[in-house]
């Protein structure tokens, strides 16, 4: 059976104090939440600590938003995998595509940081996705093969968790139709060895359109960038109802 994963991208948002008064309204509603779906935040790194403690004894799982390749050294505004497990975080997202665009991480680099965190215990979700002008031409098919092909060399698979982003969907409120996600997903699990990797879409999940994502057959959760930073809107996404 494939693991169900609702996950938070909170990217550069909330300060400590403002990470804990989400945390605080977010869990006094999640508590009936059905226990079927792993229940994801990832945060800053500096209100990693502060979550840390809050989410202790909860369901809610700790993520970071990248990782560097080596246990310590002389990199000026990276992080270690030690560095993370020491706070209890479980998951680490690893290729997003605002990494890639604004900060030149490559496919290389991101390969060197998946093994890393899957080295120092970490569970990578390694971010895919074409942008506009890629799927105008018709590659979107192609680059997210080469992305996997690459970013997934020498990694183990037992240990991971994808999530496809087309980028023109990202912060834009477009979202990618259920249907075509449910397409390209069902395309990057052809190209896995384990057929059991979770694969989540991302790109404007919103409580309006979460159902409707979350029915379809081969995607198997989301990472949620803008609705995952206010406790009422990703409460009701992480309380996502596919019959509805
Ligand atoms: P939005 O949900 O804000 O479109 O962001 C998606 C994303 O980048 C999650 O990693």
């Amino acid at each position: 059976m494939r693991k169900v994963i609702i996950a938070g991208n909170w990217k550069m948002y909330k300060t400590r104090a403002q990470a804990l008064e989400m945390l605080q309204k977010f869990l006094d509603q999640v508590y009936e939440t059905p226990e079927d779906r792993e229940i994801v935040i990832c945060a800053p790194f500096t209100a990693l600590e502060t979550l840390s403690k809050g989410l202790h004894g909860t369901r809610v799982m700790l993520g970071a938003q990248n990782v560097h390749w080596d246990e310590e050294g002389a990199y000026t505004g990276e992080i270690s995998g030690p560095m993370l497990t020491e706070l209890n975080v479980r998951y680490v997202i690893v290729g997003h595509s605002e990494r890639r665009q604004y900060f030149g991480e490559t496919d290389a680099t991101v390969n060197l940081r998946l093994k890393a965190a899957q080295k120092y215990g970490l569970t990578p979700i390694l971010c895919v996705g074409e942008s506009k002008q890629q799927r105008d031409v018709g590659e979107a098919e192609s680059v997210i093969c080469d992305q996997l092909e690459e970013a997934l060399q020498d990694a183990d698979q037992n240990n991971l968790v994808i999530a496809y982003e087309p980028i023109w969907a990202i912060g834009t409120g477009e979202t990618c139709n259920a249907e075509e996600a449910d397409r390209i997903i069902g395309i990057i699990r052809k190209q896995l060895k384990n057929a059991d990797v979770p694969i989540l879409y991302g790109g404007s999940v919103k409580p309006g359109n979460i159902d409707e994502i979350i029915a379809k057959p081969e995607i198997d959760g989301a990472l949620v960038g803008g609705a995952s930073l206010m406790a009422k809107d990703f409460t009701r996404i992480v309380n996502y109802s596919p019959a509805a």
